[in-house]
């Protein structure tokens, strides 16, 4: 896999899965923009990209925001000229509770980052990609998109979209040279799924991330590398007619039913 001369973007590129992205792009001879609303996290990706002799600009946008969407496809293209890659990638988890206790204003949170952000980044990246003539496009769902967890409902929700989405933007752009597919993580090993455990057993998260890696085939949480190792994948010219489609990494979990928790089951 070989990105040298390409430029690829990453959303929710200061920390985890994004962050992990944005180094393995870089090593494998990408200029990076690294995209987040947590500057100082953006920046310090960028700073380990150029430590380890990469090229990486930090732009700081909330990508639920059309103008701060704009910005970053500007701050590309005015930087490195061309989008050759785009990681639609930044995510929030919202609340644990039941859809009859669901707050609204965390419903309207977490579908504003996970589904809109994810369209806003495609209304705007895409066009730059048409006129390109070529480009690939990796959106973050998550197992979530594709099965149920109870006590996550907005979270389901947006990410089965993202899934919809995909499919919707891929059947418009594949003649454009454009590809556009979605990745679908199980738990992996960042800041979200530690902050879901201690949501759900507060100051105990240990058992709670015991109880889930034993239901996972493989025994562990994915790391963000290997989410990263897909996502690479995806962009390549090894996948180059591939399009549309839903990459699940998730150590066997969503193809062993019983082994979907049930996040409100103590
Ligand atoms: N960790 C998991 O278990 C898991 C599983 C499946 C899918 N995912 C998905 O992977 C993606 C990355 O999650 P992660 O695990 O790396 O979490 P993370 O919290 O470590 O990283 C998410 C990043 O997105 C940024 N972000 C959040 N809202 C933003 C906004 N409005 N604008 C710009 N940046 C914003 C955060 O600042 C953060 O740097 C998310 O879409 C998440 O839903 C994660």
């Amino acid at each position: 896999m070989d990105f040298t001369g390409k430029v690829a973007v990453v959303t929710g590129g200061g920390n985890g899965i994004g962050r992990a992205t944005s180094a393995a792009f870089a090593r494998h001879g990408a200029k990076v923009v690294v995209v987040d609303r947590d500057a100082a996290g953006a920046q310090a990706t960028a700073g380990i990209i150029r430590q380890n002799g990469g090229d990486a600009a930090a732009v700081t946008a909330d990508v639920t925001k059309a103008a701060d969407v704009k910005a970053y496809v500007t701050a590309a293209i005015e930087t490195y000229g061309r989008i050759d890659c785009f990681f639609n990638n930044a995510g929030i988890e919202g609340k644990v509770a039941p859809t009859a206790e669901y707050e609204e204003a965390v419903f309207d949170a977490v579908i504003g980052v996970n589904l809109k952000g994810v369209f806003l980044g495609l209304r705007h990246v895409l066009p730059e990609m048409i006129r390109q003539g070529s480009g690939a496009v990796v959106n973050t769902a998550s197992i979530a998109g594709l099965v149920g967890t109870p006590g996550m409902p907005a979270y389901v929700a947006s990410k089965h979209a993202v899934i919809g989405l995909t499919k919707a933007a891929a059947g418009e752009v594949a003649r454009h040279g454009i590809r556009v597919n979605a990745v679908c993580p199980g738990p992996v090993d960042t800041r979200m799924i530690h902050a879901l455990e201690e949501q759900l057993a507060p100051g105990n998260a240990a058992s709670v991330a015991e109880r889930y890696q034993a239901a996972i085939p493989s025994g562990r949480y994915t790391t963000a590398e290997e989410i990263a190792n897909m996502v690479l994948f995806l962009c390549s010219d090894l996948a180059s007619n591939t399009t549309g489609g839903q990459f699940v990494v998730d150590g066997g979990r969503t193809a062993t039913p019983g082994a979907v928790t049930n996040l409100i089951a103590r």
